[in-house]
C-alpha cells in the first residue's frame, strides 16, 4: 500500500503518518510519490479554497498506473458531517480526478485545525478577506464552512480526531467494498 500526503500546516501529514503507524507503511508527500508496484494508494490532503492540495497532481501520476483501489481523506477546517459542506468537499475530489480513476476510488472526510499564527502572509490575507465577506452573511444563512472560518478566525484550534481513521482502515479490510 502506498500512503501519500499533501499538508502545508502538518494535520493531513499526521493522519497519514498515523494510518501509516496503523497498517505498518510509510507515509510520503506527494511530491515524492511514485507508483512502485503498490495495488491501493491512499492519499490524505489538506483543503485549500475548496481544493484538495496536491490531489490533482497525484491523480495525474497514477491514471495509468496499474492500482485497484484509491482512497482519497481530505482534511478541511469545516465539518464534514454537514451534508453540503461534505457535496462540496466530495466534488473537490471528483475535480482533481479523472475519469479512468474514478471507479476505484473512495472518498473520506476528515477535520483537521488551523493555527493564525502559523499561516504563511499570503494565507493569512486571504482568511482575512474570507473572514471580512462571510461575516456579513446572517449566521443563519451560512454554510458549514463559512461558519467555520468566522467562529474559529484569529485562533488555534485542532479537531484531529484520529478514531475517524476506522473508517478508512475498515475499507482498507474490506469491509466498506462491500457496500
Ligand atoms: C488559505 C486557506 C484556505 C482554506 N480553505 C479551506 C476550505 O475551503 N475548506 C475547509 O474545510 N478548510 C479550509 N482551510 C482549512 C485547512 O483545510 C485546514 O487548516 C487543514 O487542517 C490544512 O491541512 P494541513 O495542515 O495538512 O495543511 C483553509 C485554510 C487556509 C490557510
Amino acid at each position: 500500500m502506498l500512503i501519500i500526503y499533501g499538508s502545508k500546516y502538518g494535520a493531513a501529514k499526521r493522519y497519514a503518518e498515523e494510518f501509516a503507524r496503523r497498517t505498518g507503511d510509510k507515509a510520503i508527500p506527494y511530491k515524492e510519490a511514485r507508483h512502485a508496484g503498490e495495488d491501493t494508494v491512499v492519499y490524505f490532503g489538506g483543503v485549500y479554497a475548496g481544493g484538495v492540495r496536491g490531489l490533482a497532481r497525484t491523480a495525474k501520476h497514477f491514471i495509468a498506473k496499474n492500482i485497484s483501489r484509491f482512497l482519497v481523506a481530505t482534511v478541511g477546517l469545516s465539518d464534514p458531517d454537514d451534508a453540503k459542506n461534505a457535496q462540496n468537499l466530495r466534488r473537490a475530489v471528483l475535480a482533481a480526478v479523472p475519469e479512468p480513476l474514478r471507479g476505484k476510488l473512495q472518498i473520506f472526510h476528515l477535520r483537521g485545525g488551523i493555527d493564525y499564527a502559523k499561516l504563511s502572509a499570503p494565507h493569512r490575507l486571504l482568511m482575512k478577506l474570507m473572514y471580512s465577506f462571510e461575516k456579513r452573511t446572517p449566521p443563519e444563512r451560512r454554510g458549514a464552512e463559512a461558519q467555520a472560518i468566522v467562529e474559529t478566525y484569529g485562533k488555534a484550534v485542532d479537531f484531529t480526531d484520529f478514531a475517524a481513521l476506522d473508517a478508512v482502515c475498515a475499507c482498507i479490510d474490506g469491509k466498506s467494498m462491500l457496500k
